[in-house]
């Protein structure tokens, strides 16, 4: 086992065979020496920084119905809502203030957003902080879509794979075509965006080999950013009665993936902190290196529950950004409120 790894540490890479046959034969010490090669391939990049974005959930109106998804359209007992412009930006304003210069925004695939709102709430964002650095993570769209909103000045764009298994992602999204989404991840990447995939641990009928894949599809994307969170199942969906991920399984895959992508930014998720309090904390020493702190208002933070018991809903925005740099700063890591650009991409002269 510990010859696969240092082929893992030398090369990035390990086929699928390997892969699974490494993943099913994990002792406690081999899991140990994987997270501490994690932790110092990423600090080859990253050092010890870790990079903090500001996270705005705008809407949680969605068109989809991902089986796993709290918010699926299909979930009458979701409290719909969307923010304003003028909302959306205030909490940028809130975040700014606290000292964030990379805000992410997110929201269920809601085509009310047109482009062209979008295009004018980006473009009031980047007036006003152009110092900051814009994320969006709004689901499948055209690539005549994606182009505008990054010529309004969008830098990055979040779209998660789900799983690499053509079949599973077909179980577990129904009326949506993997081809499409494995497409929008392509567009995205040739328009110009610092592009973020990532998979969800622990899915029903996931097994070695379906992680696996995703390394792999992941090591072939080189992706800039890669986030990797275990599945939580939501009682009002039809997962409901599912195991779900755990954040040893989650952990074992946020370390592979910093290993076969060195270079990724790779978020410590708040699903990891709603399994286990000191699960992002675990996360950053096995290879993660960004932490997003939720910048929503209050009054919607419960309501946009992709699954339940999700930490930091009633947290104010400051107090998140304080409870947040301590855990980060007493696992020994730095705390960056830059942008935090991918390291292949120069910081752009504001
Ligand atoms: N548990 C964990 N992660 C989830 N996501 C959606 N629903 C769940 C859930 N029940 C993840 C998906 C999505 C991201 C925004 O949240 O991977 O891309």
């Amino acid at each position: 086992m510990g010859d696969l790894l240092s082929k893992l540490g030398e090369q990035n890479f390990l086929n699928k065979e390997e892969i699974v046959h490494f993943l099913s034969h994990l002792t406690a010490e081999t899991k140990t020496r994987l997270f501490r090669m994690a932790d110092e391939t990423r600090q080859l990049h990253y050092s010890k920084s870790v990079y903090m974005r500001g996270l705005i959930e705008f809407s949680n109106y969605c068109r989809r119905d991902c089986m796993y998804c709290g918010l699926r359209k299909s979930n009458p007992k979701v409290d719909r809502y969307r923010l304003t412009e003028d909302e959306i930006l205030m909490c940028c304003e809130e975040g700014y203030a606290l000292g964030y210069r990379s805000f992410v925004l997110q929201s269920g695939e809601d085509f009310t957003f047109t482009s062209r709102i979008l295009t004018r709430i980006i473009q009031e964002i980047k007036r006003r902080f152009p110092d900051s650095a814009v994320t969006l993570s709004i689901g499948e769209r055209d690539e005549e879509f994606y182009r505008k909103l990054y010529e309004a000045g969008a830098d990055r764009f979040l779209l998660r794979h789900e799983t690499a298994s053509r079949s599973l992602y077909e179980s577990l999204h129904p009326s949506m075509s993997y081809d499409n989404r494995i497409e929008c991840l392509h567009t995205l990447k040739r328009i110009g965006y610092q592009v973020g995939a990532g998979f969800m641990v622990g899915l029903p009928g996931q097994t070695l080999e379906h992680l696996a894949e995703d390394l792999l599809f992941l090591k072939d994307l080189h992706p800039e950013m890669i986030g990797i969170g275990p599945f939580i199942p939501h009682s009002a969906t039809p997962l409901r009665e599912a195991t779900g991920g755990t954040v040893e399984d989650t952990l074992v895959m946020i370390a592979m993936a910093r290993l076969f992508v060195p270079d990724a930014l790779m978020p410590a998720t708040t699903a990891m902190g709603t399994l286990d309090p000191i699960g992002r904390e675990k996360a950053l020493s096995a290879g993660a290196n960004v932490v997003m702190p939720i910048l929503s208002p209050l009054s919607v933070r419960e309501k946009y529950a992709l699954y339940e018991n999700k930490i930091c809903t009633g947290d104010e925005s400051a107090h998140c950004r304080h409870c947040i740099e301590m855990r980060i700063v007493s696992s020994g890591y730095r705390i960056d409120l830059g942008r935090g650009d991918h390291c292949s991409y120069p910081s752009p002269v504001a």
